[in-house]
């Protein structure tokens, strides 16, 4: 979004990173702040989008991206084993959290720029069932809720709200927190073999809170490499559908991207 020209309010736990992507928009010409805050916290939330406006006189985009990605990993297992602390921390930060940045976020946006763009990085684990994630799972499904209800309630007063529901995608979390063994089984359902890079996500954010995408609101918009187009069997297809062109002639290979 600095790329493209916004004046860009890095807000995260992470100090330290946070102030260095703004270094390095800076770096590119552009201009932002960096400011640490805990999502799930309300008035340290209320604090930094109000300092962001002072600081740059409107508000325009919202995007919350910020995600519980270290917490869950290891204990949120299923609905009997998941320490209700886990349950609780992956609620705060992927749901509490982005429902007070637009609580803090839409009135300034109305009030400075007459209109507003929300986008809520969800995923494709809020669509189905798994063995693993039961709140994250919730918790990204609750946000694709939450897109819907900012978008109705808010939409004929000029805000837009959309979600990107991404599949596995290359980021510093998720190298950190899969294994090589991991990153390949989750490439057997993809159609595109190359795993996903931010910048892929990144390119629809910055479309989706332009004017380009004006008409678009209130919707959940897939990057996962298509492995959610298909049915869940195609993993099995050279089991299941022998008669099937097979990709690779029938190795079970996938055909380079
Ligand atoms: N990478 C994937 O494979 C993948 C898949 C599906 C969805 N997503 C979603 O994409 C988004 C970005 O994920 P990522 O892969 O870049 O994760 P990441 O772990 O690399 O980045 C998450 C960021 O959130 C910050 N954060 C965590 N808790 C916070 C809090 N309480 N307050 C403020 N900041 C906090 C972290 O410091 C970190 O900078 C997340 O919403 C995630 O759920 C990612």
């Amino acid at each position: 979004m600095a790329a493209a020209g916004a004046a860009v309010a890095v807000v995260d736990v992470d100090t330290a990173g946070a102030a260095a992507v703004v270094a390095e928009i800076e770096a590119r010409g552009g201009s932002g702040i960096a400011r640490a805050v805990d999502v799930s916290d309300g008035e340290a939330m209320r604090a930094a989008i109000s300092e962001t406006v002072g600081r740059f006189g409107r508000l325009d985009i919202l995007d919350n991206n910020a995600s519980a990605f270290d917490a869950w990993v290891a204990d949120d297992i299923d609905v009997v084993s998941t320490p209700i602390e886990v349950w609780d921390r992956t609620m705060a930060i992927n749901v509490r959290g982005p429902m007070l940045a637009c609580k803090h976020a839409i009135p300034l946006m109305l009030a400075t720029a007459g209109s507003g763009c929300i986008l809520n990085i969800s995923s494709t684990a809020g669509f189905l069932g798994d063995v693993i994630y039961v709140a994250y799972s919730a918790s990204k499904a609750a946000l694709q809720a939450l897109t819907r209800s900012v978008a109705t309630s808010h939409g004929k007063r000029g805000i837009r709200c959309n979600t990107i529901a991404t599949g596995l995608i290359a980021t510093e979390g998720a190298r950190r927190n899969l294994s090589d063994a991991q990153f390949e089984a989750y490439e057997q359902s993809r159609l595109v073999v190359p795993v996903g890079t931010p910048e892929q996500v990144a390119e629809l954010a910055v479309f989706l809170v332009s004017d380009a995408a004006g008409y678009i609101t209130g919707q959940t918009f897939v990057v996962d490499g298509g492995a959610h187009a298909h049915q869940p069997w195609y993993t099995l297809r050279d089991v299941v559908h022998p008669q099937a062109v097979q990709p690779d002639g029938g190795t079970g290979a996938l055909a380079p991207g």
